[in-house]
């Protein structure tokens, strides 16, 4: 049984085992104030994010966000154990850089599953617990930079980050007046294990990165509705 702090917020980060969801994971848990609720599929690797933290303000939760019951297990947990969800970020997600060609039936099913599927799955139950209070709630998106520039060899990713944003720029409208507000990041190149896999150039560093979602995350008065964030170069 955890010892919870009542004046803390809770923030669930999918995608927190690596890149840019384990700064982001370090960010809010430095702060002071978040409890912070880590999702991925390799339980190691969320250990090794949450290596430092204070067990009381931490829970890893391995899950595979393409799985709808383990979804909403994983999400009855965090009500369970912390009440009230403050922050969610849709961070967990994949890439693959194909012509259409070699864009196989296999490949196009996971990216929707992992990127739009698993998005909405955590979204929904997200809502379930965060209807139940009268607070500032916040749920950020990680697209990508596919959603404002044509880029080539991109088909399945950009239509999986397309469709996030199409749906969030709805669930939006549907949730005026619910003080839960909507946040689509749109990073260009991030240095993470997901870029470095297969290029040599180097990108944004995802602490950076952590540091400006961080900030807009946590305003008074103000929130951001669609942001880019490009490399300098
Ligand atoms: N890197 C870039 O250049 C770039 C640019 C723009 C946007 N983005 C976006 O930024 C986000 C973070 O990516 P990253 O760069 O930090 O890459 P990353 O290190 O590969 O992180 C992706 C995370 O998603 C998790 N994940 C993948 N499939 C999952 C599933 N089915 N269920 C649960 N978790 C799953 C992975 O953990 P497990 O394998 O343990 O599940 C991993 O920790 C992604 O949405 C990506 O599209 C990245």
């Amino acid at each position: 049984m955890k010892n919870i702090k009542n004046h803390n917020k809770t923030i669930v980060i999918t995608g927190a085992g690596s890149g840019l969801g384990r700064e982001l994971a370090q960010k809010f848990y430095d702060a002071g104030n978040f409890n912070v609720c880590l999702i991925g599929r390799d339980k190691k690797k969320l250990e090794e994010t949450a290596e430092a933290f204070d067990s009381e303000r931490c829970l890893c939760l391995p899950c595979d966000i393409r799985n709808y019951e383990a979804v909403k297990k994983t999400f009855k947990k965090i009500s369970r154990t912390y009440k009230q969800i403050d922050i969610l970020i849709n961070n967990a997600g994949i890439f693959e850089m194909l012509p259409i060609k070699k864009t196989n039936q296999k490949v196009w099913e996971n990216i929707m599953k992992t990127n739009t599927f698993g998005t909405f799955y955590s979204t929904k139950e997200a809502l379930v617990i965060m209807d139940k209070s009268k607070s500032k709630k916040r749920i950020i998106n990680i697209l990508s930079i596919i959603t404002e520039r044509n880029l080539p060899f991109n088909s399945a990713y950009a239509a999986s980050k397309y469709a996030i944003k199409g749906m969030m720029n709805s669930l939006r409208e549907e949730l005026v007046g619910k003080n839960i507000y909507i946040s689509n990041i749109s990073p260009g190149i991030i240095d993470t294990g997901m870029w470095n896999k297969k290029n040599k150039t180097k990108g944004q560093s995802p602490k950076e990165i952590a540091e400006i979602i961080y900030h807009i995350s946590t305003q008074e008065t103000t929130y951001a509705k669609d942001i880019s964030l490009l490399p300098i170069n």
